[in-house]
């Protein structure tokens, strides 16, 4: 990196900034996009790569406990509906692994850090997918917290990664409203369906305030990723925004959020609400959780089984160079 030595103010030398890091930091505080080919500090290009991959890592993973009930649906229209949502996630997983090549680590190398453990992807995705109410309460609540994580990131820094989000969020809305569509059916269903609905509303409420990452004063990448504009809110913040957007939603299916520290805050104008288990959080991120074990087994499997796939295109990608070349010459 080229750096000028000039007067420091104090007298003496000191190391400016070099004109890169310069242009980069203006761009930054000016809100202008930083693209592929442009000059950026390493630790920029890493804690993106780190974020970008693991995104498109939950995306996948995430496609388990939902693609678990496609084959379990109560009806066809219910089946349609969940695949094409399935399938959304598998392109949302892709779009974002585009995004993170672009930073110059090939898609293979993220796919061993996962496939190997050492990549993280979302703990949500680590719980068991035990009713039909789950598939409904995981749209509503998850892809709802996906929402308010996302929408922030259509504006991040990071030009390839702001533009994927674009589109990624446009479908996370269907898959929103498809969920909460049906646990307001079985909600407002037989007293069976209306329990199974508040069974998973008590299963999936705590995993998903902790799906926004660890408390603010916990956080080891808010700070900087805050100050690079790659995180527009902090963790706790949109985490709030999350809590404040669905109590009034469970309100109106009469389900109770399992939170017995929630209530109105008139003088904050937020909800109150109790404190997650870290240490669930936690041991679920360290792979300690219900399902962590089965969703990497599983993508391994996946992985394997589609090996012949990645073969034959490679060889057609081969063979149509070789052609291209012979005619060419
Ligand atoms: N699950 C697993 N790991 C998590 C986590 C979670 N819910 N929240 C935080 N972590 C990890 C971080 O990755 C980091 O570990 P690392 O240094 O090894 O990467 C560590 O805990 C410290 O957390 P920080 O808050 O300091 O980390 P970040 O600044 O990266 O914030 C985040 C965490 C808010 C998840 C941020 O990474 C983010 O906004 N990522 C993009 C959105 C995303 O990945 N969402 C996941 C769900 S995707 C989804 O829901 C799809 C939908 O279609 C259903």
């Amino acid at each position: 990196m080229y750096t000028q030595l000039v007067e420091a103010p104090e007298g003496g030398i000191g190391e400016a900034r070099s004109a890169e890091q310069a242009i980069f930091d203006d761009k930054i505080d000016r809100s202008i996009t930083i693209e592929p080919s442009d000059w950026m500090p390493d630790a920029y290009r890493k804690t993106l790569l780190r974020q970008i991959s693991q995104h498109a890592h939950s995306e996948i993973v995430g496609m388990l406990p939902e693609g678990n009930w496609i084959s379990r649906a109560p009806s066809l229209e219910r089946k349609l509906i969940l695949m094409a949502k399935v399938q959304d996630e598998a392109g949302h997983g892709l779009y974002l692994y585009s995004a993170a090549e672009t930073l110059g680590t090939p898609r293979d190398e993220m796919t061993e850090a996962l496939l190997s453990g050492r990549a993280k992807y979302s703990s949500i995705f680590n719980y068991p997918t035990l009713t039909w109410a789950d598939v409904g309460t995981i749209g509503w609540l998850v892809d709802g917290a996906a929402i308010i994580n996302q929408i922030p990131l259509t504006r991040c820094s990071y030009g390839p990664y702001a533009r994927a989000l674009v589109r990624v969020c446009k479908e996370e809305s269907f898959h929103q409203r498809q969920g909460f569509d049906i646990v307001s059916t079985l909600a407002h269903g037989s007293p069976e369906q209306h329990a199974m609905a508040q069974d998973a509303l008590n299963r999936w409420w705590w995993p998903s305030v902790m799906m926004f990452g660890p408390p603010d004063s916990e956080s080891q990448h808010n700070e900087t990723s805050m100050r690079w504009k790659i995180k527009l809110f902090s963790n706790d913040d949109l985490r709030q925004k999350f809590v404040d957007q669905t109590v009034p939603q469970a309100e109106a299916l009469g389900l109770t959020i399992p939170d017995p520290d929630l209530r109105y805050d008139e003088s904050t104008g937020h909800y109150a609400f109790g404190t997650p288990d870290w240490q669930e959080f936690y041991d679920v991120v360290k792979g300690n959780g219900p399902c962590n074990r089965d969703r990497l087994r599983a993508r391994r499997e996946a992985y394997d089984d589609g090996a012949w796939v990645r073969d034959a295109a490679l060889a057609h990608a081969e063979k149509r160079a070789a052609r291209a070349t012979s005619d060419a010459a």
